[in-house]
């Protein structure tokens, strides 16, 4: 034991491993199952881009050559798009390494970091990678509390991430608890707002994060083509912040870590309208008959604005979790963030979503 600590940094034995949502061909193997349906990593149900796909075929005859290290051509398309200069984004092997490359650049240890209590978990492995404390708020509502979260503010916040839709309940915080929030947050303490989920918002009153960048505010906005255009499997996020932050993450980026695939696949989502539209309207209409089943079976829910659902079972939903996984539906059960009768379902195809809740019936009582 002695040994074993003296191998590894101090700041990593508290870390658990991320446990990600199990892939299908696993279950399919482990229970001898035919067909299995994932709602268990808010993945894109319809599957990815077709424009996408077709870009990755045709740039596989490249791949014996190294990608372009900047990403520029899809920084350029990405800054036309949101006006503004392509100095101010940064592309990256997924959301996740955009979280990464911000904890690598900016925290320091024994650097605070302030948090929703129960949200995305890769903001806590990430700052306790890098000794950083971790400074957890309650959510109020479900929802991110940002003026609990500005009174914990002090001298030592290196930090805040708010995580809008938060992950795992959906919520969001409105453009004008933003806007009061961020004339609170002191110059030298950094906001991110993680915009994972931001293509899915129909609410009017989502805030608009990039006028806080606009502003030359320390605000670093994190989106992913992982969600809407459908490319969880091929790794690509980008950050979007003023010039000289985005120069700190340059520094700490692995070269190459944006394959040549993943960058012709996100360009070429962009042009995706047809996807994306058909993306938002399975998105909406599973939404409608998800709740609608959920009142029916007198289920709480929290209203979402993303592509999943935060349900409570009101029991220990870890034998509900095990029992839809033998019935071929994985799920998230609410454990993960210390919420164990919750559990969080991707919103299917109209499909799959009949299939959870015909399971759901059938398990409820168990
Ligand atoms: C809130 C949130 N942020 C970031 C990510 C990272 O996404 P990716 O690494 O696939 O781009 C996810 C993924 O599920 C997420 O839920």
């Amino acid at each position: 034991m002695k040994k074993e600590k003296s191998l590894i940094r101090e700041e990593i034995l508290s870390i658990k491993p991320y446990i990600p949502g199990k892939p299908i061909e696993e279950v399919k193997r482990e229970l001898g199952l035919k067909e299995v349906i994932k709602l268990a990593s808010n993945e894109t149900s319809i599957g990815p881009s077709p424009l996408a796909v077709e870009a990755i075929k045709k740039e596989a005859d490249n791949v014996n050559l190294y990608p372009d290290g900047s990403s520029r051509i899809l920084r350029e398309k990405l800054a036309q798009k949101l006006k503004l200069d392509k100095e101010m984004i940064i592309i990256a092997n997924g959301g996740d390494n955009i979280i990464k490359l911000t904890g690598m650049a900016f925290i320091n240890k024994d650097d605070e970091v302030i948090m929703g209590e129960i949200t995305f978990p890769v903001y806590e492995s990430v700052v306790k990678i890098m000794g950083g404390k971790i400074i957890p708020v309650k959510l109020k509502d479900y929802t991110y509390d940002l003026e609990s979260i500005i009174q914990r503010v002090n001298k030592r916040t290196k930090l805040i991430v708010v995580c809008n839709p938060n992950n795992p309940t959906g919520t969001i915080v409105t453009k004008e608890a933003v806007d009061k929030f961020m004339r609170n947050v002191p110059e030298d303490v950094i906001v991110v707002f993680d915009e994972a989920y931001c293509d899915y918002v129909e609410d009017d009153n989502y805030p608009d994060s990039l006028s806080y960048v606009r502003e030359g505010k320390n605000v670093i906005v994190l989106r992913t083509f992982s969600k809407i255009a459908g490319l969880a499997g091929i790794r690509v996020g980008y950050a979007i912040a003023k010039q000289e932050l985005i120069g700190y993450l340059r520094r700490v980026v692995d070269i190459f870590s944006v394959n040549r695939l993943a960058q012709v696949a996100a360009l070429a989502s962009l042009d995706d309208e047809e996807h994306k539209r058909k993306v938002l309207r399975l998105n909406k209409e599973g939404k409608g008959y998800l709740y609608k089943e959920l009142k029916k079976l007198g289920l709480f829910y929290v209203p979402t604005e993303t592509n999943f659902i935060f349900i409570d079972l009101k029991k220990d939903t870890k034998v509900i979790f095990e029992e839809l996984l033998k019935k071929g539906i994985i799920i998230r059960p609410g454990v993960t963030w210390g919420c164990p009768d919750f559990i969080r379902v991707t919103i299917g195809t109209p499909y799959e979503n009949k299939k959870f809740i015909q399971a759901l019936k059938e398990v409820i009582s168990i």
